[in-house]
């Protein structure tokens, strides 16, 4: 793992953010999740303004790591890098993505489920990759089976993650990080509740830390 990756998995959770309004809320989420613990953000493209939210992000928080996330071409690498972006999260391994972010010697954490997905993600000497949709594809159990043939990897997996079970996966040690949108909701943000996420930050981290200390 690298540094960015070291980083990311002592930490343990990634929030995956989808912001509609980055002017307004961007700093205001920054500050929420640096409060409860976790430095960390995935902006995901799903929204139009995610570069601004990143480079709002960056600005303000410089001890944060922002990556993009849901890139799906290399315009929104470029992008994304343009505005500070130290990390990029794809839903699938597209091997156009992973090359041109090697070539551009940014981390790239593609989406990977399947013993096919690995296998290309071993070729490109990738170490963390993204496993997406978790609970959909499989769950813990899947994750866990595909470290046998596969025990070079750790992996982020994001989709149907919540604190409910968070320790279950955060106490597997082929797991780097755990992502997802729970503490992070429109709901949440589209209201301003910034304590509640901050509250939900601290709640996962204090999760992740016992569950590994067991
Ligand atoms: C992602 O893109 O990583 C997922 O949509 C996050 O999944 P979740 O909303 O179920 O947490």
């Amino acid at each position: 793992m690298n540094d960015l990756q070291k980083k990311i998995s002592d930490i343990g959770v990634v929030p995956v953010i989808k912001l509609n309004h980055p002017q307004r809320d961007a700093k205001a989420l920054a500050d929420a999740l640096c409060a409860g613990g976790i430095p960390i953000a995935e902006v995901t493209f799903r929204a139009a303004g995610a570069a601004d939210a990143i480079r709002i992000m960056r600005e303000t928080h410089p001890e944060m790591m922002v990556g993009a996330g849901t890139v799906m071409n290399t315009q929104q690498v470029d992008e994304a890098i343009e505005a500070g972006a130290m990390f990029i999260v794809t839903p699938g391994l597209d091997p156009v993505i992973v090359e041109y972010c090697i070539a551009k010697n940014i981390t790239v954490f593609p989406g990977c489920t399947t013993p096919t997905d690995y296998h290309t993600a071993y070729r490109y000497g990738l170490e963390v990759l993204k496993f997406f949709p978790a609970e959909q594809s499989g769950g813990l159990a899947k994750i866990k089976a595909m470290s046998a043939p596969f025990p070079m990897f750790k992996v982020m997996p994001t989709g149907g993650i919540g604190l409910k079970n968070l320790a279950e996966y955060a106490a597997a040690p082929v797991i780097a990080a755990c992502g997802g949108s729970y503490m992070v909701t429109a709901d949440l943000i589209d209201n301003g509740k910034w304590d509640e996420i901050t509250e939900l930050c601290r709640k996962s981290v204090e999760i992740v830390k016992e569950a590994r200390a067991k």
